[in-house]
């Protein structure tokens, strides 16, 4: 007998139809520090060069937090823009799900000093994925609300990785740097067709086996005791270009759409060589592929939430249009999320 492989059981969009909860993408908020430090800054500490640093990468410029701005700081400013953008108020978060690999203490969760300050109820935890770490949350987010456990929750990424980084090395501390972003997602009736507004599909990857290419050597929660992030670039560089194009190919499959379905890729920031090869793949201008690296940086979780909150705020956004997001990141983790707007 034949039975039905995993691949098999994945939720399709249904040609039929049926009545589905969807997980809509109400409102997209962000927060970066004010200080602001250039390639030319990093250039004065560190044997480097503003031509190397944008060649190799894209980026031009970094914002790093201030003592006072910890990650529940700045995933409490962004979260209240993402509540104000979509109307919302706090009273109608029933859940917080928040993204981060530099959480201020190691517990009560980011997520529950968050909901403390917004003055909101319901629950809140942390998550930890890297940078794949916004594509997890919003992934838990929509089973949360597909199963009716929640009707408004706060999908956050955080990240103060200045706190983590080896100033020193010239490899890595070029290439992150602080900020929050964050959506609010309402549960809404959809149809269970690839039309319908909200959380198409999620799909998330991991493969422990690759931990030692990309990992922090300590403990995480005060600056004194904190490890230092260390990476074998170029390893990750390939597994990135390898996955992301699997993982793009995955969730349009899953969809049954094409590749020029897609309105915006929405990829994470880390590379710009990485983000091109995925463009390529898809086949899509460079006005389509949503990017702040230039400005941002790798802001790790942080990143995919804040290029939507910098894109939204231009006023690019359509009701109808397809974003396709894409990440990897430390662990190895990976994955995609399809939403529609
Ligand atoms: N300035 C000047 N020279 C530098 C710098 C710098 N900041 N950093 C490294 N170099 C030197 C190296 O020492 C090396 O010199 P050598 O040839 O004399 O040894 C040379 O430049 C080339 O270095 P490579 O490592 O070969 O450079 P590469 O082209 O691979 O780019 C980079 C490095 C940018 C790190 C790239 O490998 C990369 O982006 N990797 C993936 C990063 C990523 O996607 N991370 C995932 C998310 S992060 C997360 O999850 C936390």
């Amino acid at each position: 007998m034949d039975l039905p492989t995993a691949q098999d059981l994945l939720p399709r969009a249904d040609p039929g139809g049926r009545a589905v909860l969807r997980a809509v993408l109400a409102g997209i908020g962000g927060y970066l520090p004010e200080t602001v430090v250039s390639n030319d800054d990093l250039a004065r500490t560190v044997e480097t060069s503003d031509a190397w640093i944008r060649e190799r990468t894209g980026i031009g410029q970094r914002h790093i937090a201030q003592k006072h701005e910890s990650c529940a700081f700045m995933a409490t400013r962004a979260a209240a823009a993402a509540l104000a953008d979509a109307g919302a108020e706090a009273a109608e978060v029933d859940a917080i799900i928040l993204a981060t690999a530099t959480p201020d203490e190691a517990f009560p969760a980011t997520a529950l000093r968050v909901q403390a300050a917004l003055g909101a109820g319901g629950f809140g935890f942390d998550l930890s994925a890297a940078c794949s770490g916004f594509i997890y949350a919003l992934s838990m987010a929509d089973a949360v609300i597909r199963t009716g456990q929640a009707r408004g929750v706060l999908v956050i990424g955080s990240e103060v990785y200045s706190r983590i980084l080896n100033w020193q090395d010239r490899n890595t501390c070029v290439l992150f740097g602080d900020g929050a972003g964050a959506v609010f997602l309402r549960a809404a009736p959809g149809t269970g067709l690839g039309s319908d507004r909200g959380i198409l599909s999620t799909h998330l990857h991991a493969d422990g086996r690759l931990g030692d290419i990309l990992y922090v050597d300590g403990a995480v929660g005060q600056p004194e005791r904190s490890g230092h992030l260390v990476m074998h670039g170029k390893e990750v560089f390939r597994h990135a270009v390898h996955r992301l194009s699997e993982a793009v190919d995955e969730a349009l499959a899953a969809n049954g759409l094409e590749r020029d379905a897609v309105d915006w890729l929405v990829p994470h920031q880390a590379n710009m060589r990485i983000v091109e090869s995925i463009r390529k793949r898809l086949g899509l201008p460079l006005e389509r592929v949503v990017r702040s690296i230039e400005r941002h940086a790798n802001t790790s979780a942080a990143s995919i939430p804040l290029a939507l909150a910098e894109v939204h705020g231009q006023g690019k956004l359509r009701p109808g249009q397809l974003l396709l997001l894409e990440a990897l990141g430390g662990g190895l983790t990976w994955g995609s999320a399809l939403v529609r707007l």
